[in-house]
């Protein structure tokens, strides 16, 4: 019995150490290295080639070392019916919150426009805002989007969430389905993306939906790229109907150099590095996982595969 280690980024080997430091017995291959294909129970993955995992005759077990798992529907030739889970983490979830609050703040007290306006030798005092003045409105209020609702709650913000069913978190308002999501928009201010990506949530922010935001809101996506809709994002950010907008992912990583996103001045962009799993955190529910699908025990942070989430 052994587990395989398969992603495109370079880490395998850092991942096999850490997993090694915590569990020196456990059987562990990298996709690159031969080995055998038939011992293989467990595939410990991260945006893995496409069609690697049918390679596994006895696989019993498709664990993301990451929040989503978007990445293996996205794989027509995964082996179906097979249980997948992803990572729930504090330290995950902690980190995407620290990151929208310091989006959020930069956009409150104007800090990229001041930026922007250093490089250039410009001194131009401009109003800024407070917490107080803003309502924020999460799509998506799972295992990272409820804490950061209770962070911005804490802060001071006027918070309010949309999510696939009602939620009951003290001090936010919860809103749910397509009949609600009108509602939920006219009053969100700031409005920030942690849905996961299904095919009910692809292209979700689109003209449409933004147009249901009052003038001047700014937009946050940390979840997924193919949530957004980039022309019209674009658009109502030339109109003026949108401030700003946040983004951490993009439809292509790293986003091709001639993107428009790249020299929008009111797009303020970072690399797709908000929250990564840390090794060390997140290892002790990958070996847990591990013993249980030996063991044909229930296992921690399983998705539906009906729901793809
Ligand atoms: C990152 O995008 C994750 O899903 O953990």
């Amino acid at each position: 019995m052994a587990l395989v280690i398969i992603r495109q980024d370079g880490k395998i080997d850092f991942w096999k150490e850490a997993l090694k430091s915590q569990s020196p017995d456990l059987e562990i291959f990298s996709y690159y290295e031969d080995h055998p294909k038939e011992d293989i129970v467990m595939a410990l993955i991260w945006k893995h080639p496409e069609g690697s995992l049918s390679a596994y005759p006895n696989l019993k077990l498709i664990a993301s070392t990451g929040a989503g798992v978007d990445f293996i529907f996205e794989d027509p030739t995964r082996p179906k019916g097979i249980p997948i889970t992803r990572i729930v983490d504090t330290k995950l979830a902690d980190d995407m919150s620290e990151h929208v609050l310091a989006v959020i703040l930069a956009h409150l007290k104007n800090l990229d426009t001041y930026k922007l306006q250093q490089t250039r030798g410009i001194w131009n005092p401009m109003n800024y805002s407070r917490i107080a003045d803003f309502k924020v409105g999460i799509m998506g209020l799972g295992e990272l989007g409820s804490v950061l609702a209770n962070d911005l709650v804490r802060f001071g913000f006027r918070v309010q969430g949309w999510s696939n069913s009602r939620k009951s978190i003290d001090h936010i308002d919860s809103f749910t389905g397509e009949g609600e999501l009108s509602d939920f928009l006219s009053s969100t201010e700031i409005l920030v993306c942690l849905l996961p990506l299904t095919d009910k949530t692809i292209g979700i922010l689109n003209a449409s939906l933004f147009k249901k935001l009052p003038k001047n809101a700014f937009v946050i996506n940390v979840a997924r790229g193919g949530h957004l809709v980039d022309e019209d994002l674009i658009t109502m950010l030339d109109n003026g109907h949108l401030s700003g907008a946040g983004l951490v992912v993009y439809h292509q990583e790293p986003l091709p150099e001639s993107h428009p996103f790249w020299k929008h001045e009111k797009i303020h962009m970072t690399p797709h590095h908000a929250s990564v799993s840390d090794p060390q955190s997140v290892i002790p529910q990958i070996l847990e996982n591990y013993r249980r699908v030996l063991n044909d025990k229930p296992l921690l942070n399983e998705i539906s595969l009906d729901k793809g989430y």
